[in-house]
């Protein structure tokens, strides 16, 4: 039973690193943050607060989202969503609910989960945790690409959710204790991933 915790701002790459991570390992990979886009969506479909919808998500693992059977994978990359998402994160209630489905999935099989707070709160004891970091402009451009969008925008965005994420009083993102951080600016995809792979065959 392995799990390798990915943490880090939006953008930085979190999704990518940990998916050809998880391939390369034969791990499954666990996309936290859709967890709370789902709460997003969900609370706004049905008219409910996203503590009143948390505790119903029960999110397939895998590369599709499924929210109660449904394919939401596309839905919730809507920017609405994205910033419902992270309005929802910063609400106690709805991170407990989060983190216990996390932990919950993480018990049994190996893993490679990507969010904000898995080696700080739900995987403190995980066998390899990463913080990627990159600047700003940087990560604003890598979304903008993936969203075919303008990276003004996205930046200007980019900065309210980033500093939400940061400033909140439960379960800020910050690395870990023991965290190893990686400043990916620079760093090609397959380099990083690379990277990620041999720290953790270095600790087995
Ligand atoms: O990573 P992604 O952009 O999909 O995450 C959506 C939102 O969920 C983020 O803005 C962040 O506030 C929140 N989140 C979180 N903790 C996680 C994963 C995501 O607070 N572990």
């Amino acid at each position: 039973m392995t799990v390798v915790a990915i943490d880090g701002p939006a953008g930085v790459g979190k999704s990518s690193v940990a998916r050809a991570v998880a391939r390369e390992l034969g791990f499954t990979y666990l996309d936290s943050g859709s967890m709370y886009r789902s709460v997003a969506l969900a609370a706004a479909e049905r008219g409910l607060s996203p503590a009143e919808v948390a505790p119903l998500i029960r999110v397939q693992p895998g590369d599709r989202v499924l929210l109660d059977g449904r394919d939401v994978t596309t839905a919730i990359r809507d920017p609405a969503v994205s910033e419902g998402a992270s309005r929802a994160a910063a609400d106690p209630a709805v991170r407990a609910a989060m983190a216990a489905e996390q932990r919950r999935l993480l018990a049994h099989g190996d893993w490679v989960a990507e969010g904000r707070d898995i080696g700080t709160v739900v995987a403190p004891d995980a066998d390899l945790k990463v913080f990627l970091t990159a600047d700003p402009e940087e990560r604003a451009r890598r979304r903008a690409r993936e969203l075919g969008v303008d990276p003004t925008t996205v930046l200007a965005e980019q900065a309210i959710r980033d500093e939400r994420d940061r400033s909140r009083e439960h379960s800020p993102l910050r690395p870990a204790d023991g965290a190893v951080v990686i400043d990916t600016t620079d760093v090609t995809l397959p380099d990083v991933v690379r990277r990620v792979v041999e720290l953790l065959r270095d600790r087995r």
